[in-house]
């Protein structure tokens, strides 16, 4: 396993000091998500289920033996444990990497606690240097785009991309982003958007950090 891979896993498995028994837990998308669905199925008896944010997701929480269930059958969520690409010293984050935002955000949205899980590499000081993702209504992905050159970035169409919801992402390159509410509110305003990959507005309320020599509390 590579460097990155381990700080990866030891992020993920500190998430699970988080769980409280009997609960239905929020479960994120990505390489380091994996790792703590992993690390959760040796603890499957002490959570009722998980809602899950992909397919990709739902496929492993199946495979390692626990429920998956509907949001609109569960109401709020005591915790939701995700990865991000970037995440700032406030919990801010930029996320939908792996195209999973919307739900993503659906899920953080109902969930009392939202822990995210990254390695080193990702945080920073400005939100921007990862593209960032924004999932649009077919139709409207030039308009959107003419809108998003607007705002000072450069939109590129992710190539050969559907998400879990049948909507193409658009990758914002070139901004550096000094009010990320701010941001999320404008590009949440365009018409056609779906969902802006910025967690500001509802930002995570800890990050679980793994680093070379252990794994540090962030926020
Ligand atoms: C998916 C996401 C992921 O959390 C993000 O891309 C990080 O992925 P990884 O853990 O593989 O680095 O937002 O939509």
């Amino acid at each position: 396993m590579s460097d990155a891979a381990r700080r990866k896993q030891a992020a993920a498995e500190a998430a699970l000091g988080f769980l409280t028994d009997d609960t239905i837990i929020g479960v994120g998308t990505g390489s380091t998500v994996n790792f703590f669905i992993d690390a959760l199925a040796g603890r499957r008896d002490r959570v009722r289920g998980a809602v899950s944010s992909s397919e990709a997701s739902t496929a492993r929480l199946r495979a390692a033996g626990i429920e998956v269930l509907d949001l609109n059958q569960t109401g709020d969520l005591e915790l939701y444990v995700d990865g991000a690409d970037e995440a700032d010293r406030h919990g801010r984050l930029i996320k939908g990497g792996g195209g999973a935002l919307t739900r993503e955000k659906i899920v953080a949205a109902a969930s009392r606690r939202f822990v995210c899980i990254v390695d080193d590499t990702k945080v920073v000081d400005v939100l921007g240097r990862f593209p960032l993702p924004v999932e649009v209504i077919p139709m409207a992905r030039s308009y959107v785009a003419r809108q998003l050159l607007k705002l000072g970035g450069q939109p590129v169409l992710r190539e050969a991309f559907i998400t879990d919801n049948g909507n193409p992402i658009l990758d914002v390159h070139g901004l550096r982003i000094l009010d990320p509410p701010a941001l999320e509110a404008a590009i949440n305003g365009i018409a056609g958007v779906v969902t802006v990959g910025l967690f500001a507005q509802r930002a995570a309320d800890i990050v679980l950090v793994g680093e070379a020599d252990g794994v540090r509390r962030l926020k």
